[in-house]
Order: structure tokens, then C-alpha cells, then sequence
């Protein structure tokens, strides 16, 4: 068989099992099963595969047949600037995430030294990218997840910053150390009714402790206002993440909790993704 013959093999098997992005998966797992890149693969499709690299082809194949995730198969995932590891441990970083650091780096300047928290760190992305930006700030980072916070190290080990950040593994609700002049999050914001109707690749692959917060899904979000409220220091920025249909009832509740709403920010679909608040009270 050749490489052109198994892409369109692949691509049978990925788009009945209703796969989306079944073509570009499929190229980018035949890529990896040989050994080269999705571009050097499409330029050498008489090139033979041979029977070893077919079999790790296939095994490839069929997990991505039952919905795991690039990343979780690749274990690596891109944010911001950079690469991270990640497993079924740690959400995927996901694109509207990289609003809250591009918003820090609009805030901040290149000398700036300011102590950050990191509330539900995951694969560390958010911080480690902020931190690699701006080498004179340094920052704690905290999950409720032992398993999330060992990735989150393995990634600040990958990216020379592991001298720069504390690892906390903790409740929010139960955290109340130091003061921080920001307060960074991508907190879990889904509803338990939300939750069913995710796709099967996150539903069934991405850690339900990331996703879930109760019944109306703000439960993480009333929390981290309360926490941040203390944490922070006056006039410090609460900068976090939020559902889609959540706006109104943050800003009230931040508004209620002494927080002035500097900012309202708008993913690539126009759906406000991003809150950026200052402590006032
Ligand atoms: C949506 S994920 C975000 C991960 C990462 N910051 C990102 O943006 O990709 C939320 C993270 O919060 C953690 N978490 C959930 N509830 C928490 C709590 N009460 N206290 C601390 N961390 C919590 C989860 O384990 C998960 O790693």
C-alpha cells in the first residue's frame, strides 16, 4: 500500500465515524505513524508503507475512531507561543483561552514584576505562557487535580520555568495565601444540562472536574469572584474566562463583590469569552 491509498483508507474509516476534521487527522496520523511531516507525507503519496509503521497507523486510526483527541493522542498541544504536554488529565488549552494572556500582556510591560495566581492551572498554559513573556513576574498556581498539577510541572520543567512558580494542589475555596496583584482563570463553567451535549471527544475524554460546575455552571465562577475578592490586592485585576450565555449575571455578581468591570472581550465568533475586572473595594 502506499501513502495514497492508506490516506483514503484512513479517511473511510474516520468520516463514518462522523470525525469533522476526519481528512486533516487522518493526514496528521499517517504523518506520525511514518515518521515525517503532514507536508512531506502529501508530497511522496506513491512512496510504500511499510507492514510496521501500517500497524502503528492503524492503532492510531482507531483511537481517533472513537473520538480521542489529536492532542490526547499526540500528548501536545499549541498555546499561545508555545508547545505543551498534555494528557486525559488536563483540558486541551483551547484557542479563546489565549485571550486572557494576550489581555495580560496589554496590561503589563516587559518589566513589570507582578505576583500572579493561576486558579485551576490544568496543563499550566495560561501561566507558564504570561510568565515566559514577562521573566520578572512570578506566580502560584493552583488545582484541585494532583493528577493536573503534575503536568502542569512537566511543563514548567519544559519551559525553564519551574524556579518561577509555586504548584499548589487545593481547593480554591480553600487557598488563602499571600496577595496578588492579578488573579488569571479559565475556571470549569458548564452546567450539568450542557455537559451531555458536548461532542464525544470531550465528553468522553476531557477530565469532568475541568468542564462541570454545577447545575447552573457558575458555581467555580461565584467562587473565584469570592476568593479573588480577598486574594487580591486593591486595584488589582481579576482576568477570567466565561461561558457564553453568562455575561449578565458576572457582572452583577462582580459589581455586587466591589469589582468595576474594566472589559468586555470577544472571541473570534463575537461571544463575550472574557472578563477583565478590578478589585475597587
Ligand atoms: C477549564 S480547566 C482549565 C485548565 C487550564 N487553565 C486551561 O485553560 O486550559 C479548569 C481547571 O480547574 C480545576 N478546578 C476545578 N475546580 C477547582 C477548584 N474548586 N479549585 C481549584 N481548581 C479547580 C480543574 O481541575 C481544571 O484543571
Amino acid at each position: 500500500m502506499n501513502y495514497l491509498e492508506a490516506i483514503n483508507f484512513g479517511n473511510k474509516i474516520l468520516k463514518s465515524s462522523n470525525i469533522e476534521t476526519y481528512k486533516l487527522d487522518n493526514e496528521l496520523l499517517l504523518a506520525k505513524a511514518t515518521n515525517c511531516t503532514r507536508e512531506e507525507l502529501l508530497i511522496n503519496l506513491q512512496k510504500k508503507i511499510d507492514r510496521v509503521k501500517f500497524k502503528k497507523y492503524l492503532k492510531l486510526l482507531i483511537r481517533r475512531k472513537k473520538n480521542e483527541p489529536i492532542a490526547y493522542i499526540f500528548k501536545t498541544k499549541e498555546f499561545w507561543k508555545n508547545k505543551f504536554y498534555v494528557n486525559k488529565n488536563v483540558l486541551i488549552p483551547r484557542p479563546e483561552t489565549e485571550i486572557i494572556v494576550d489581555e495580560v500582556l496589554k496590561i503589563t510591560n516587559g518589566n513589570s514584576s507582578k505576583n500572579f495566581l493561576d486558579v485551576g492551572t490544568g496543563s499550566g498554559c495560561i501561566i507558564l505562557s504570561i510568565i515566559k513573556e514577562r521573566p520578572n513576574c512570578y506566580g502560584t498556581a493552583i488545582d484541585i487535580s494532583k493528577k493536573a498539577l503534575k503536568i502542569a510541572s512537566i511543563n514548567a520543567k519544559m519551559h525553564h520555568l519551574e524556579n518561577k512558580i509555586s504548584f499548589v494542589n487545593i481547593d480554591i475555596d480553600k487557598f488563602n495565601l499571600n496577595k496578588y496583584d492579578y488573579v488569571v482563570s479559565n475556571p470549569p463553567y458548564i452546567n450539568k444540562f450542557e455537559l451531555n451535549r458536548l461532542g464525544k471527544n470531550v465528553k468522553l475524554f476531557e477530565p469532568n472536574e475541568a468542564l462541570e460546575a454545577g447545575i447552573d455552571g457558575l458555581s467555580e465562577i461565584k467562587k473565584l469572584i469570592l476568593k479573588s475578592k480577598k486574594l487580591l490586592k486593591i486595584n488589582g485585576k481579576l482576568i477570567f474566562e466565561i461561558g457564553i450565555k453568562q455575561l449578565k449575571f458576572i457582572m452583577i455578581f462582580l459589581n455586587k463583590n466591589g469589582f468595576y468591570t474594566d472589559k468586555i472581550c470577544k472571541d473570534i465568533y463575537s461571544n463575550p469569552r472574557v472578563i477583565i475586572a478590578t478589585k475597587v473595594l
